[in-house]
């Protein structure tokens, strides 16, 4: 590991010995850059003093740069400030891969829906509320078959699909009472687009990198009553070189959250015959994406920094 000095680059992390976080650390050692991993809660900031930020193993100052692969799991207040260090870093001068305003967008579902939505990409009917009144009136509003998503969430963690009303009720007034914020979406029926044959349900997941298509796979549940096509759930990865369309929709979903690097999720509904954005990740794993697709993402992730870097 890095001691500290020198660093041409940080990897923020929420966890320091996740596998995909290490392999991106040798994908910058193999390209003569030198890196260090960091988690944002052993970053202190400093304000009107001699050095700008403090860690007990690493000069922040002096490192141009950094690759933000995740904030970790705490509390609220905490999760707040871990963003405020990302601000802070950039208010510094410092470069974010991705951005600070780009992260705290992908990592909230309710900012993804808006922007998605505002930059006119085609993403399910989604109502988000506090009020108790508008989480009851949205099951109906939304065709009675709807999926209940937390606003910050990953891998399908915690998202259920609620097809009856009186079961909807219950758990609405459940949520409300223990301070919840309702995140309701229509859910879409997957089907086949021309070019894809699947007999289970899938989505599709497309690596952008500065704008230009890195990977893309299919993921496949193997069941077919399981809708929840994450590979965390249990979906497996098919190999899957996406039509122009797909691209560039990828692509635009990207840019509407002003993201250099993301995971973009695609499903073809059956409701629409036509493709939807589910979300955008900021820290698109690639464990799976390996598995059908010789591209490198470490590496390209590690090349696009360096161009950010010489700007
Ligand atoms: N509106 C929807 N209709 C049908 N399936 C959905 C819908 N939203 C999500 N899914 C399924 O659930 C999975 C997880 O949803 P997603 O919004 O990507 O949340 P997460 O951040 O937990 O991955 C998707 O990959 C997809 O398989
Ligand atoms: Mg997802």
């Amino acid at each position: 590991m890095a001691n500290g000095t020198g660093l041409e680059a940080g990897i923020i992390v929420g966890s320091l010995d996740n596998s995909e976080n290490i392999q991106l650390q040798r994908a910058f050692e193999r390209a003569n850059i030198k890196a260090a991993m960091m988690m944002p809660e052993d970053i202190a900031i400093g304000i009107n003093l001699n050095s700008t930020f403090y860690h007990d193993r690493i000069s922040i100052d002096s490192i141009p740069g950094f690759v933000v692969r995740g904030i970790g799991f705490t509390t609220m207040t905490r999760s707040f400030y871990r963003m405020d260090t990302l601000y802070a870093l950039e208010a510094r001068g410092k470069v974010l891969v991705n951005g600070a305003r780009a992260t705290e967008t992908a990592m909230n579902k309710c900012l993804t829906s808006v922007a998605l939505d505002a930059a006119g990409i085609s993403t399910p009917a989604t109502i988000v509320a506090e009020n108790l009144k508008h989480a009851l009136a949205s099951f109906e509003k939304l065709g009675g078959d709807v999926l209940i998503k937390p606003v910050y969430g990953s891998q399908g963690i915690g998202i259920f699909r609620v097809q009856d009303k009186g079961y909807a009720e219950n758990v609405f007034l459940e949520m409300f009472r223990n301070g919840h914020v309702f995140y309701v979406q229509e859910f879409h029926p997957w089907a086949c687009p021309p070019g894809i044959t699947a007999s289970h349900p899938f989505d599709v997941r497309v690596v952008v990198i500065g704008g230009g298509i890195a990977g893309a796979m299919i993921r496949e549940s193997p069941l077919e009553t399981a809708w929840k096509t994450n590979v965390h759930q249990g979906a497996v990865p098919r190999a899957y070189d996406p039509p122009e369309e797909v691209r560039e929709l990828a692509r635009r979903a990207a840019r509407a959250i002003h993201l250099d690097i993301a995971g973009v999720d695609l499903l073809f509904s059956a409701k629409t015959q036509d493709w939807v954005v589910l979300e955008v990740n900021c820290a698109p794993g690639w464990t799976g994406l390996a598995k059908v697709c010789d591209a490198d993402i470490p590496a390209r992730i590690v090349e696009f920094y360096r161009q950010r870097i010489r700007k």
